[in-house]
């Protein structure tokens, strides 16, 4: 598991701390999880993770082999959001996002994959998002991040389900964590998107008070359910606000497909003069 400093991640930590599951539970400061490793030294191994970082993927890999004999259920949930619209957020801004967002995942997953190819049996679950469906004013880089893992996810699902892999993509709704507040403004703002963004920046920063938010405690609950299925679906729209906003953007989307469709737009006929 990635990210388990703070918010979904530690939640799921100490959830299976508790009920003596083996988990390999990783942080980028790993003194954050410190005390459950304490406290529960047979089952829990703690490594240094920054998901950006190719050597401590591999041996926080290497450590659940040594300690577990492997992993039967990699749970990359690690990420933030970068805030800022296509026009203000930097290229440097915008791979910072993808390399935790998307390649940190990918590149796990990439490490995991023989030892699952080999035994025929292994489950990814991501951490995705409503952003991983639908944009919000200033949510560019972390929609895209979000959009492309789920294409991570469901290309998982395609080229692995004949080798025993498993991969569930979580589509959560708002959660009271620290993910509003570590929210990263860019560090150039243009004052036109200020009338679009900003509503949404306040918005997300405040989602821990939020009154559609899901309490952190259903997370773990979440993730066990997913892990205990013998044939888990590939996505999962989570939370007390999904039919608020993805279940609406997603209807709105077909309805929109269909209407392309009705006018002919996939046609010779439509672009012909
Ligand atoms: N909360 C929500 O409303 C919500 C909704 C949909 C999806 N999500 C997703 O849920 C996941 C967990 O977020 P959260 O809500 O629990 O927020 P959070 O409390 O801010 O936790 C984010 C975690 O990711 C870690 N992290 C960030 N960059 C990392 C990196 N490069 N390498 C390793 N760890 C890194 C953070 O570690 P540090 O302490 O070291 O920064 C922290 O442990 C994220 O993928 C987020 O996009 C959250």
């Amino acid at each position: 598991m990635t990210g388990c400093s703070s918010g979904l991640g530690r939640a799921l930590a100490e959830n299976l701390a508790r009920t003596g599951e083996q988990a390999v539970v990783t942080a980028r400061n790993p003194a954050t999880l410190a005390d459950l490793a304490e406290a529960h030294p047979a089952t829990i191994a703690v490594a240094a993770l920054d998901v950006r970082d190719e050597a401590q993927c591999q041996a926080a890999v290497d450590l659940a082999g040594e300690r577990f004999g492997g992993i039967d259920v990699l749970v990359n949930n690690a990420g933030y959001g970068q805030f800022g619209s296509v026009e203000e957020v930097s290229e440097q801004e915008v791979r910072d996002q993808l390399e935790t967002n998307l390649l940190g995942p990918w590149r796990l997953l990439r490490m995991v994959l023989p030892q699952w190819r080999e035994r025929r049996s292994g489950h990814s679950i991501l951490v995705s998002s409503t952003c991983g469906s639908m944009s919000l004013p200033g949510l560019s880089a972390y929609a895209v991040s979000k959009f492309a893992l789920e294409g991570l996810g469901e290309s998982l699902a395609l080229e692995a389900a004949h080798l025993g892999v498993k991969s569930t993509i979580l589509q959560l709704g708002g959660f009271a964590t620290s993910y509003g507040t570590s929210l990263v403004e860019p560090a150039r703002r243009i004052e036109d998107y200020a009338v679009a963004e900003d509503g949404v920046l306040a918005g997300t920063r405040a989602i821990a008070d939020y009154e559609f938010t899901t309490p952190v405690e259903l997370f773990p609950l979440l993730v066990r359910k997913v892990a205990a299925m013998a044939e888990p679906p590939l996505r999962v729209p989570f939370g007390r606000d999904i039919e608020v906003y993805l279940a609406a953007a997603l209807r709105a989307r077909h309805q929109d497909f269909e209407q392309a469709l009705a006018e002919g737009r996939h046609t010779a006929e439509w672009v012909t003069p």
